[in-house]
């Protein structure tokens, strides 16, 4: 049986609310998804539906050649770690990670060795006799992950699993989390709205705004090549330009924006997706510079970045965030221009959102 979950035209409803609509999302067997969004977006609601606390409106859910649709939430086999750990407070650390193997009829004998097996596997050994209020929060979330894995569920889901830990932890606990995923052979989706988690942790993410996928890719190619002002915006792109075609050459275009400035473009450093596209720059995409190829502009206020000054600047395209040299201060009321660095920016299609 391969472990690969797929969901296919999901729509969900809380009432007569619409809150995820045609949701078609495939994770591979031993692979890891993130959903990755603003609070509300529907990421919780993705996982209710896939664990089976709630009924798809529409569509289909597979976990490899089973359909889940309409099976009860316990028949799904899925471990699942929570945000709050959700352990038995009056069980052991033994009986909660023992608590799954129990329900599935294990011998007492076997299921004390699986459990305490896995206990040790994610650094507990020492601590199976106490109860979970004499834990401390990344111990119980410990707890917590043994007691998910402990079944070898085909499926593995994480809700926010690490959002009550401090932030060394946290580090070290999605790497730990990452190693027994892989190790397990689970596939798994995983929800976080942290996007340095998401990316660290993940084989692919899924960028979700309003109960939708804005685009799923690996890490790297969402950081340097967004699919749209959506997902360039999420990753950190200030700055959006609307620009339009107004001379096409065989190894470069030339484009104009609002106020009329021109850019040449080369066509081997920039995949031009149409006559009217939004030009979208990091900061660092756009060097200020006395003179050069780029966009006239007057600085406005300075920043000091530690590792480059950033400059609010005036253009009649609007205003623009731009970095310059430490080894080089600019005054305000400057004139200069901002030249593109090709290698962070990227062309989309369409129209500023
Ligand atoms: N039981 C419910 N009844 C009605 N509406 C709900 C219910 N649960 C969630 N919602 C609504 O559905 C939408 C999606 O919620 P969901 O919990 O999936 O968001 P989320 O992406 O997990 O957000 P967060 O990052 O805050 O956990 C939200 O607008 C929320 O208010
Ligand atoms: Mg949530």
């Amino acid at each position: 049986m391969t472990r690969s979950l797929a969901l296919e035209n999901v729509s969900a409803h809380y009432g007569s609310t619409q809150v995820l609509e045609n949701l078609s999302l495939h994770v591979g067997e031993g692979e890891l998804v993130s959903l990755l969004g603003a609070s509300g977006c529907g990421k919780t609601t993705t996982l209710r539906l896939v664990a089976g606390f709630l009924e798809p409106s529409s569509g289909c859910i597979r976990l490899g050649d089973r359909d889940l649709t309409r099976l009860p939430a316990h028949a799904r086999d899925i471990g699942l770690v929570f945000q709050t750990y959700a352990l038995f407070p009056h069980l052991s650390v033994m009986d909660n990670v023992a608590f799954g193997l129990k329900q599935r009829g294990m011998a007492a004998s076997s299921r004390r060795a699986k459990a305490a097996e896995m206990i040790e596997r994610v650094g507990l050994t020492g601590f199976a006799d106490r109860y979970p209020a004499n834990l401390s929060g990344g111990q119980r979330q410990r707890v917590a992950l043994a007691r998910a894995l402990v079944i070898d569920p085909p499926l593995l889901m994480f809700d926010e699993p690490l959002s009550n830990l401090d932030a060394k932890l946290r580090v070290d606990m999605r790497v730990e989390i990452r190693r027994l995923q892989r190790a397990s052979g689970a596939t798994a989706l995983y929800v976080t709205h942290d996007q340095e988690e998401a990316f660290s942790i993940s084989d692919r993410v899924a960028i979700m705004n309003a109960g939708r996928i804005m685009q799923l890719d690996a890490p790297e190619v969402l950081y340097s090549r967004p699919a749209n002002a959506f997902v360039a915006d999420f990753v950190g792109f200030e700055n959006m330009i609307a620009m339009k075609i107004v001379g096409e050459g065989d190894k470069a275009v030339t484009v104009s924006m609002a106020g009329g400035a021109t850019l040449e473009l080369d066509r081997a450093l920039y995949a031009v997706p149409g006559r009217d596209f939004l030009f979208a720059a990091r900061a660092e995409g756009m060097l200020v510079a006395r003179q050069g190829q780029g966009i006239p502009a007057v600085l406005g206020m300075r920043s000091y970045l530690g590792r480059a000054y950033q400059y609010r600047c005036q253009t009649e395209a609007g205003e623009i965030v731009a970095n310059g040299p430490l080894s080089e201060p600019f005054e305000p009321g400057e004139r200069v221009v901002l030249v593109p660095q090709a290698d962070q920016c990227c062309l989309l299609p369409g129209k500023p959102a």
